[in-house]
């Protein structure tokens, strides 16, 4: 697979103004353990045994809370447009509410200080995933005032960071947030309970609507929210497989897409869930959910097949493995589905607003061997889902930019430090980055005429 002439791409393939950058998470790079962060439910998750690989944390993660000059210099160097991070509220807000760390916000003001220094644009994410322990006490994203307490928080951070910010997305990924954490339990908090998991996937989506509103008060014309999508395809042409693939694409990708383009819950996935939802919950999609956004942000990394199982409860699906190539982590690689995802999107949903793949990467089993990471499998992956974005310009998309997950290997959730998803291999001994075969092959991309 990896011997094969890539396209060769360059800037000029893209539009003027085409951004090519790079993403992070706070709980994943920064190091928790520094600042006077607040403890937060993956710390608690990692620690309770069985939820995460070794039990591992994001306590000193890539330390980028003291090395984050060298890694906006290493995305200066590469020629990267913009570099994409999250705020950790626990680190701003320790108790998730009330008093605020000043800290905390120092930190990010020198992080968006060290990113404009270098010309490159910030894109901020207010929230992946690290719900502060106190407010998961009162039930984190099934309790019903989250969106309150998340709009005080969107309101603090931007009020420090806020103006500088190239764009400002609410959520990241909130089908993971709710749907992965409480039904299915493999993420912090790790329930598995329709009722939650129906709750959170509505409060998830409150939450990032009170947001809009708050900020849209304060003049910010530059917010989004970040939705992943999974190319989802039956497993087989038998119809059940098919209704198994329709209600999991109602689940996992339209649920969202639908509710802040449209206002709407896709009946398919209704079916399962609405007995569990909140009271009110169609004036919120109505009032609060549905406003109009100014960019939205994709994350794609894989297709999924979907078979239907008969022996469990709604939404009587499983997972199918198919036939094209996979990563570290399993996932078939697919760079058509994206290219059929951003047209799906603009023909179905959002038309003519501006789009960002503000994700798209893969994990492999890398090895510094004499001081350098060869991963031609990594290099492939880019190159062919970057193609499939091309195409998807000239179908008529606008799509606007591209980050790469991530700028560095970092702390993958469940699967700890195990699964290198960076463009810059990281020695979780020493610290010590260096570039893989990766960046350098997009360094000469972006800077190729
Ligand atoms: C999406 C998430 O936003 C990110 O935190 C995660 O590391 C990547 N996918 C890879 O799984």
């Amino acid at each position: 697979m990896t011997n094969r002439p890539l396209p060769r791409l360059t800037r000029k393939d893209f539009p003027d103004g085409f951004r090519f950058g790079a993403a992070t998470a706070a709980y994943q790079v920064e190091g928790h353990k520094f600042g006077n962060a607040g403890v937060t439910h993956w710390d608690t998750f990692a620690a309770t045994p069985g939820n995460v690989l070794r039990a591992e944390d994001g306590a000193l993660a890539c330390d980028q809370y003291h090395r984050y000059g060298e890694d906006m210099d290493l995305l200066k160097d590469g020629g990267f447009d913009a570099y994409r991070f999250s705020t950790s509220w626990a680190r701003v807000i320790p108790e998730g509410r009330g008093a605020v760390n000043r800290e905390g916000l120092d930190y990010y003001d020198r992080l968006t200080d060290a990113i404009l220094e270098r010309g490159l644009e910030p894109h901020l994410t207010l929230y992946h995933w690290e719900m502060p322990a106190a407010l998961a006490d009162l039930g984190g994203w099934t309790n019903p005032d989250v969106h309150l307490w998340f709009g005080d928080f969107a309101e603090v951070v931007d009020d420090r960071i806020g103006d500088r910010m190239a764009s400002i997305a609410t959520i990241n990924e909130p089908w993971c947030v709710s749907y992965l954490s409480h039904f299915l339990g493999h993420h912090a908090p790790g329930r598995r309970d329709i009722r939650a998991a129906a709750r959170s996937m509505h409060y998830v989506l409150k939450a990032h609507g009170e947001a809009v509103s708050r900020l849209r008060a304060r003049g910010r014309d530059n917010l989004g929210i970040v939705i992943n999508f999974e190319h989802t395809q039956p497993a087989s042409d038998d119809p059940k497989d098919i209704q198994a693939a329709v209600t999991q694409d109602a689940t996992n990708n339209r649920w969202f897409i639908e509710a802040v383009s449209k206002g709407r819950y896709p009946q398919e996935a209704l079916d399962g869930l609405e007995p569990h939802l909140p009271k009110g919950w169609q004036d919120d999609l109505a009032k609060d959910i549905s406003q109009p956004l100014d960019w939205l942000g994709v994350n794609y990394y894989f297709r999924q097949l979907v078979a239907h199982d008969a022996e469990s409860p709604w939404p009587h699906t499983k997972p199918a493995q198919g036939h094209l190539a996979t990563t570290q982590m399993g996932w078939e690689i697919c760079p058509e589905g994206l290219r059929a995802l951003l047209v799906k999107l603009k023909e179905n949903y959002v038309g003519d607003l501006p789009v960002m793949v503000t994700e798209n990467g893969m994990a492999w089993d890398d090895h510094l061997r004499n001081g350098v990471v060869n991963d031609p499998e990594r290099c492939a992956y880019i190159t062919d889902h970057l193609a499939a974005m091309h195409k998807a310009i000239e179908q008529g998309v606008n799509l606007q930019g591209f980050f790469y997950w991530s700028l560095l290997d970092n702390y993958e959730w469940a699967f700890g430090y195990e699964r290198r998803f960076g463009m810059v291999h990281v020695d979780f001994e020493t610290l010590k980055r260096t570039p893989k075969a990766s960046y350098h092959m997009l360094k000469d991309l972006i800077a190729r005429t």
